[in-house]
């Protein structure tokens, strides 16, 4: 089943107008990947001045309001995004869920929310450390998938990013093994869910992901890209992770 690796660039709080010059160099290196969809989910304020210099990368966004419009103060809403430069938007980041208290109702309603303005979504799961140790790992992150999943969930929108949060920012990673366990259980979820066009949709892994390690984690069946933090700052760190996914498709 073909699906197209799917790699992105999470800038989270990080990147001014300096940056650019990285977003241009990545957008090169996307461009000569023409194989592998590249990426850069960017702080708002960047993303008009990233669209201009994008080359073959997409730009996009790191989350939405659930609401339309409305007296939401300080909040962005996934028109505005959109018509910024916007092509895509992460919702349920872990990061959001825990600074920002968003519920599994939230994140699908972002998800749907950001449908209907036109931006393709990456909705993220992922567990903590307790459930982890626990053995609880894929069972707690299926409900979650499960939970999240907006209404109307199809593969030519929707991607889902499983990221551990005891993985993110941290160097650690699970093992291959346990990688492979869990995105093959929350494909398992998603045909449950949505049937045959769960084949189609493309299941990231996030946390810790670079250079060193995106081989190995792209050739495992169920991992068709990676959502890269830290490691896709730089065009000098992200490109070898796009080259990783490149060569993972062959
Ligand atoms: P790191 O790659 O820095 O661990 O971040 C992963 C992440 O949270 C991407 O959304």
């Amino acid at each position: 089943m073909g699906r197209r690796k799917l790699v992105v660039g999470n800038w989270k709080m990080n990147g001014l107008l300096a940056q650019l010059d990285d977003v241009e160099a990545i957008g090169s290196v996307a461009a000569a990947h023409p194989a592998v969809e590249v990426g850069l989910c960017l702080p708002a304020t960047l993303i008009g001045a990233a669209d201009a210099r994008r080359g073959g990368a997409f730009i996009g966004a790191q989350d939405c309001h659930q609401n339309g419009n409305g007296a939401h103060t300080g909040c962005l809403s996934a028109a505005m995004l959109a018509q910024a430069g916007a092509s895509w938007t992460i919702v349920g980041h872990s990061e959001r869920r825990q600074d920002q208290a968003e519920t599994d109702a939230d994140v699908a309603a972002k998800a749907l929310t950001a449908k209907a303005a036109g931006l393709n979504v990456i909705l993220c799961v992922g567990e903590s450390l307790d459930v982890r140790d626990a053995g609880d790992a894929e069972a707690v992150v299926s409900a979650q998938l499960l939970a999240s999943l907006p209404q109307g969930a199809a593969a030519d929108w929707l991607a889902i990013a499983y990221e551990p949060i005891w993985a993110i920012g941290t160097g650690r990673i699970p093992t291959m093994e346990a990688v492979a366990t869990m995105h093959a259980a929350l494909r398992a979820e998603l045909v449950s869910r949505i049937g045959d066009e769960a084949q189609g949709m493309r299941i990231l892994y996030g946390g810790s992901m670079n250079g060193d390690n995106a081989a190995e984690l792209m050739a495992i069946a169920d991992v068709d890209g990676g959502l890269v933090g830290g490691a896709s700052l730089t065009a000098a760190k992200f490109a070898p992770v796009i080259a990783a996914a490149a060569a993972a498709v062959g």
